[in-house]
């Protein structure tokens, strides 16, 4: 029995994931921040018969904290993981900063997705053909990262700039687990699912909100034949050390936004970040916005 972990399992395009691989005999791991979706999880493996190979484990992925304890507790439990999928993600209209002093988009969408990988690398290596795939945005350009200012601490924070610059950071990701970790057996693809229609656009504010939810329904795929693909390349990985793939094709991953000194340096960004204590100077962070009184 494969033991499989999907952040951001109880919804959307890895809750379709997680019952698939449920449905063919694996163990899940479902991540979620809400209580409601995770018992729906459980309550729809319990109709598969599949109750006893579902787990959820609420967590607030966006604290860097928890991330941690998280990826540390799951490899305690689970000596081998086969594939980690990081598709936890959420839009934040507004800036918001964590208890811990970081930008919540980049906390979740970048900072745990570090976090889960490395933390749950043991676990990976021990597998047959261990597989971290990260749901992401490789394959477009759009986006770039401000060095600067990786949290918008500074002037007007725009939520699509976060979400795209998220994006790049996750294609920077790979990169750098690849090279980080050359002679390991554990493969990192990084998978642009294309638009597919979930509730990813709920927080959205109006117009926009409605507009996608319109246009998914002419134009988006649903969750479950992107679930399907998805595991086509958990059954399959490619055998190089990292790869991408758009809505199941290859994504060419010799580009400028593959550079291995950018990964290198965005590394060393949140080695920084993750490894200072939270201070108003700490370069990157800090500055305007709500902040959260609470990450757990
Ligand atoms: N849908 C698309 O068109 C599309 C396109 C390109 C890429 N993607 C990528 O595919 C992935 C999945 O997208 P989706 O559309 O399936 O999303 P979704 O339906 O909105 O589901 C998001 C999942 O993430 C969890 N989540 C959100 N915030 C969290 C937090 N702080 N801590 C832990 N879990 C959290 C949610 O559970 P809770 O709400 O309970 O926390 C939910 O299970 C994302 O990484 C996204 O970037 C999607």
């Amino acid at each position: 029995m494969r033991t499989i972990v999907i952040t951001g399992g109880t919804d959307g395009i890895g809750r379709a994931l997680a019952l698939r691989r449920l449905r063919g005999g694996d163990r899940v791991v479902a991540l979620g921040s809400g209580p409601v979706k995770g018992e729906r999880f459980l309550e729809e493996a319990r109709r598969l018969g599949a109750g006893d190979r579902a787990v959820f484990r609420r967590a607030d992925l966006a604290s860097a904290a928890v991330s941690r304890a998280v990826a540390a507790e799951l490899a305690q439990a689970y000596p081998v993981v086969d594939a980690l999928v990081l598709g936890a993600y959420r839009h934040h209209p507004d800036r918001v900063e964590t208890a811990e002093g970081f930008e919540r988009t980049f906390a979740l969408y970048v900072l745990s997705r570090h976090l889960l990988a490395e933390g749950l690398r043991g676990s990976l290596e021990r597998a047959d053909s261990p597989v971290v795939l990260s749901l992401c945005g490789v394959g477009t350009r759009a986006g770039r990262i401000d060095w600067d200012d990786l949290q918008q601490a500074r002037g007007s924070y725009r939520s699509l700039r976060a979400t795209m610059q998220g994006a790049r950071a996750n294609d920077l990701l790979g990169v750098s687990f690849a090279e980080r970790h050359a002679g390991g057996r554990t493969r990192y693809v990084l998978y642009n699912p294309g638009f597919v229609a979930t509730g990813m656009a709920e927080p959205l504010r109006q117009p926009a909100r409605g507009l996608v939810r319109a246009m998914a329904r002419l134009f988006a795929r649903s969750a479950d034949e992107t679930a399907r693909q998805v595991a086509e390349v958990l059954d399959h990985p490619p055998a190089a050390p990292l790869s991408g793939f758009f809505r199941g094709g290859p994504v060419d991953l010799g580009r400028p936004g593959f550079d291995r000194e950018a990964a290198a340096r965005l590394h060393g960004a949140l080695q920084d970040m993750l490894g200072e204590t939270v201070r108003s100077d700490r370069p990157g962070g800090g500055g305007a916005g709500r902040r959260e009184d609470r990450t757990d």
